[in-house]
């Protein structure tokens, strides 16, 4: 007989044999900024998640310091939209003021920079349109733009998440040429055209006012074509390999991390946590313990970083001594 279950006999034995622990380290909480003052306004399908104007955002950045967290990752919802996102690239917009003020009263705290236009443009999508079609080449002169603005902002590390060919030898040029050869790039290399953004929208107001993102972003019946992004954004010059969704998209986490030897990164977006939020809330599941098992489960595939809305709240069990 083979006895697997000997080593499963207590809780000691069985931390002592664990093969993957989450660990806060791992975290990157996101964080929606609008134009305005005194806003502190829950996200309705995203229950905890909460749009915040810059005046507001000792309440939520002081919890985020406390914990732990390492990073955050910044999305801004302007006042004005125009065509092409203009306000993406104004050195007063709201994400330059925004890292400007963290930078400032929470320097230890690294602030990743979300790089798209969607929330910014009149129509939705995440570039320049031509006779309504994106145009690849003319969106990454904006993104250059854009880069160098949230650099001059201060920005630890910036975050392309667009899907046009190219970005990364872009942004890595623009940064280089610009004296910010420091400065690292978290690329959203393997982005599927997903219907669990479904909550984010909403909180960013970001939804495309006509079509779908498909000419863009990935088909979610394909994984070898994954690798072919992982290999030009690598080739690029990407520090950190992102695969978003996580959950419905494990198997394209681990393809990365066998691949390749950067930090892969996954972001366990908002309907995965609209989900297990909204079966929580109905006494269907138990939603920490399905949280922290969901969260595991993306390290386990190979996560080195989460993005999660729920950074919070899982730090707030990790940092509890007992938990298990
Ligand atoms: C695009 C962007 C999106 C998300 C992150 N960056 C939305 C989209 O591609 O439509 C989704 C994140 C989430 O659902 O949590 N700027």
């Amino acid at each position: 007989m083979h006895r697997t279950r000997r080593l499963r006999n207590s809780n000691s034995l069985r931390r002592l044999v664990r093969e993957n622990q989450l660990s806060v380290n791992d975290f990157v909480y996101p964080l929606f900024i609008e134009e305005g003052e005194n806003i502190d306004a829950p996200i309705s399908s995203m229950p905890g998640v909460n749009r915040y104007s810059v005046d507001k955002l000792p309440g939520i950045m002081d919890k985020v310091a406390a914990a732990r967290i390492p990073a955050v990752l910044l999305f801004g919802i302007p006042a004005s939209k125009d065509e092409e996102g203009a306000e993406t690239w104004n050195d007063e917009g709201i994400i330059q003021r925004a890292v400007r003020y963290i930078k400032k009263d929470y320097p230890q705290v690294t602030v990743i920079t979300d790089v798209c236009f969607c929330e910014y443009t009149s129509h939705g999508h995440c570039g320049v349109l031509v006779d309504d079609y994106v145009d690849n080449d003319l969106t990454l002169g904006n993104i250059r733009k854009q880069v160098l603005s949230h650099a001059r902002a201060g920005a630890d590390m910036v975050a392309p998440s667009g899907m046009m060919d190219g970005t990364i030898e872009n942004i890595r040029e623009a940064l280089d040429a610009n004296g910010y050869p420091n400065l690292p790039v978290m690329a959203y290399t393997v982005k599927y055209a997903s219907a669990f953004y479904g909550p984010f929208r909403e909180a960013a107001d970001s939804a495309p006012s006509f079509g779908d993102r498909k000419t863009y972003q990935m088909d979610p019946a394909n994984s070898r074509e994954g690798l072919l992004e992982a290999e030009y954004d690598d080739l690029e010059g990407a520090d950190i390999l992102m695969v978003k969704p996580a959950m419905a998209y494990l198997d394209v986490v681990r393809a990365l991390k066998e691949n390749f030897n950067k930090p892969i990164a996954a972001y366990n977006v908002s309907g995965e946590y609209a989900m297990i939020k909204a079966a929580a809330a109905k006494g269907w599941i138990d939603g920490d313990k399905v949280m922290m098992e969901l969260l595991l489960s993306i390290k386990r595939a190979g996560a080195d970083i989460i993005i999660t809305y729920f950074a919070l709240e899982a730090a707030g069990l990790l940092n509890k001594v007992n938990y298990e």
